[in-house]
């Protein structure tokens, strides 16, 4: 499974975390490590940092951390060997035959993505078949032009159970492979049909080019108006975003609608930089997608019942990514796809640029529920509108709001700054309050699952994890160390462990970098023991700390078996008397 050393070598050679990351997040020099906003987590004050001379990373803002290879993990979704592959790739590398092969889930994943590109190739020659000329007919009628149909790859999957699965098997695709690819199913009887049929057929491309999953929409009013395609070991909604494959391309300011049918309609209008949430839910995950590759967003939704609600619940989502939000309501409850169809699309552009920012929407819907006209409902408003501007975070922007409402309400606007002031404080208070135990419960629920025995013993932890943060960052300590303390003298067994790798590259003449470290830990350890590198460095350590660290592990090793003294070792009763020592002569 572990991949040759020389291999790894030139892959990270030739793939340097300070370029890597640069292509996801905008990175500024501060001396001799870089710090960006962190994709990981909202935030808007830059706390990811870049160490290039370890050539790892670390955010202390979510602890998320590690190497190249799990940035890459992390960022693209993907497992250690796609990651891998990913680098590769991207520094036009091959990758050694037959270890891939191994790797089951990973060859699944591939298959499917292979069906997938296959079937929509099946799927839109089918629109050119005689029984696809309904679906052309209904692109048609809708005023999708043939450039269009062929630039998202629409099709058509045909009534009937096996058109997909008959051209799938004959090339070669297993039943099985077309079930994980959510292509085909296997009735109650045994017998495979497929998924999607009789239906218009959108591709979901991701932003590597792979046809990820479909959505098929009925050509009538039936029930249901859509199947997509599920989760399946190449696709996760949340993950993606439909049209994101060509919108990531056009520019830091971003459209997103409700529908498939929107973003066709909106890219044939000339607005490609537009994408569609695949469901209603908005997940946080997708907001952060979307931050990755724009500064500033417009939700488009309907403008029924479903359409706000999607919209509060996207603007919510989106607060954290610190997103410039705006809101483009469509008049007479149309959604984008109609409204262009009737009104073109330069009017649709004037409704862009009209539309109002989310802290605009938000007044205007606090208006729908107070009247400012009576005094009661001018004072409820009032209060309201302070909440929404306390949670600005520019005081230029509180201070353009509080002017306005200044103006609308009749108020002074210093008595208005002074409320949302005082609102402020409080939300902050309220927020630091909820924030803390949720930190706090975040480290320790990576210590039990990460490093469980680390809470028992924390003082020998402690010293071990130092001790390991500081041999990865500065290795040649590791011969020193050798010498004087052995694995079975740590404590906890993840540190153990990390420490037997760490001698064992050594001793092998082997490279000791995070990155090395990659194929044994998933992302929660590469964090952790990012974590421990971070603390290493921030603490500048010498040589004496190391001897100290490897002191402080042997006698609390010593410590521990002191109860059953027929367990220590000379060694252990050296240490031990060493210990007591040292104690004695400072105090
Ligand atoms: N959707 C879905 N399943 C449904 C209805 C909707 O998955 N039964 C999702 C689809 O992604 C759809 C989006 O929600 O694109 C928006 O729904 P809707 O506005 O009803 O669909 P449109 O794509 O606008 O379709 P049309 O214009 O043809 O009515
Ligand atoms: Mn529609």
């Amino acid at each position: 499974m572990a991949l040759p050393d020389s291999f790894l070598q030139e892959l990270l050679a030739k793939n340097d975390i300070e370029s890597v990351v640069s292509g996801y997040v905008g990175m500024k020099r501060r001396g001799r490590n870089l710090v960006g906003l962190c994709p990981f987590h909202g935030e808007k004050t830059a706390s990811f940092n870049l160490y290039p001379e370890t050539s790892s990373f670390y955010c202390f803002g979510c602890g998320a951390g590690g190497d190249v290879i799990t940035f890459i993990k992390r960022i693209e979704n993907l497992d250690y060997m796609d990651a891998v592959r990913f680098l590769a790739e991207r520094a036009g590398m091959r990758m050694p035959e037959n270890r891939q092969e191994n790797d089951q889930t990973s060859r699944l994943r591939l298959r499917i993505l292979e069906a997938n590109r296959e079937a929509a190739r099946l799927y839109h020659a089918a629109l050119y078949r005689p029984e696809g000329q309904v679906a052309l007919d209904y692109y048609h009628r809708r005023g999708y032009t043939d450039a269009t149909i062929k630039h998202f790859g629409l099709g058509f999957a045909p009534a009937g159970w096996d058109y997909l699965l008959k051209g799938l098997r004959a090339k070669g695709f297993k039943d099985e492979e077309l079930i994980a690819a959510f292509l085909a199913a296997r009735g109650r009887n045994g017998g495979v049909y497929d998924v999607f049929r009789n239906r218009a057929m959108i591709p979901i491309i991701d932003i590597r080019g792979n046809v990820v999953g479909f959505g098929g929409r009925v050509l009538d009013d039936s029930k249901p108006k859509y199947i997509n395609t599920e989760s399946t070991l190449a696709f996760s909604k949340s993950r993606n975003l439909f049209a994101l494959n060509f919108a990531k391309n056009a520019g830091r300011e971003l459209n997103l609608c409700e529908g498939y049918m929107d973003v066709i309609a909106m890219h044939q209008a000339g607005f490609t930089n537009t994408v569609a949430a695949l469901g209603t839910s908005f997940p946080e995950e997708q907001m952060q997608l979307i931050a990755r590759y724009a500064d500033k967003i417009n939700l488009i939704f309907d403008a029924d019942g479903a359409g706000q609600k999607a919209t509060k619940r996207a603007i919510d989502n989106l607060r954290r990514t610190g997103l410039d939000v705006k809101v483009v309501t469509i008049p007479d409850g149309k959604d984008p796809d109609e409204f262009i169809k009737n009104n073109g699309a330069a009017a649709f552009k004037l409704l862009l640029e009209r539309s109002a920012n989310a802290v605009e929407y938000r007044l205007l819907e606090i208006g729908k529920t107070h009247s400012i006209l009576t005094p009661d409902g001018k004072l409820a408003y009032f209060k309201e509108a302070a909440k929404v501007l306390a949670g600005l975070d520019s005081p230029v922007e509180r201070d353009v709001y509080a002017g306005r409402l200044s103006e609308m309400l009749s108020i002074s606007k210093d008595a208005i700054l002074q409320e949302i002031d005082s609102t402020r404080r409080r939300q902050q208070r309220a927020s630091r309050k909820q924030q803390l135990p949720n930190l706090v419960r975040q480290e320790n629920k990576e210590l039990r699952q990460v490093n469980p025995e680390a809470i028992a013993r924390p003082r020998a932890a402690g010293a071990e994890e130092s001790l390991l943060g500081t041999l990865i960052l500065h290795p040649d300590y590791i011969k020193q160390v050798r010498a004087t303390l052995s694995p079975e003298q740590m404590t906890t067994s993840f540190n153990r462990q990390l420490y037997t790798r760490l001698l064992d590259r050594e001793r092998q003449g082997l490279l000791v970098e995070l990155a090395f470290l990659a194929a044994d830990y998933d992302e929660d350890g590469m964090a952790y023991i990012s974590r421990m590198v971070r603390d290493a460095r921030e603490r500048a350590v010498s040589a004496e700390d190391v001897a100290g660290y490897a002191a402080i592990i042997r006698e609390e090793h010593a410590l521990r078996h002191m109860d059953n003294p027929a367990e220590a070792s000379d060694e252990d009763i050296q240490s031990m008397l060493d210990a007591l020592r040292a104690r004695k002569t400072k105090k």
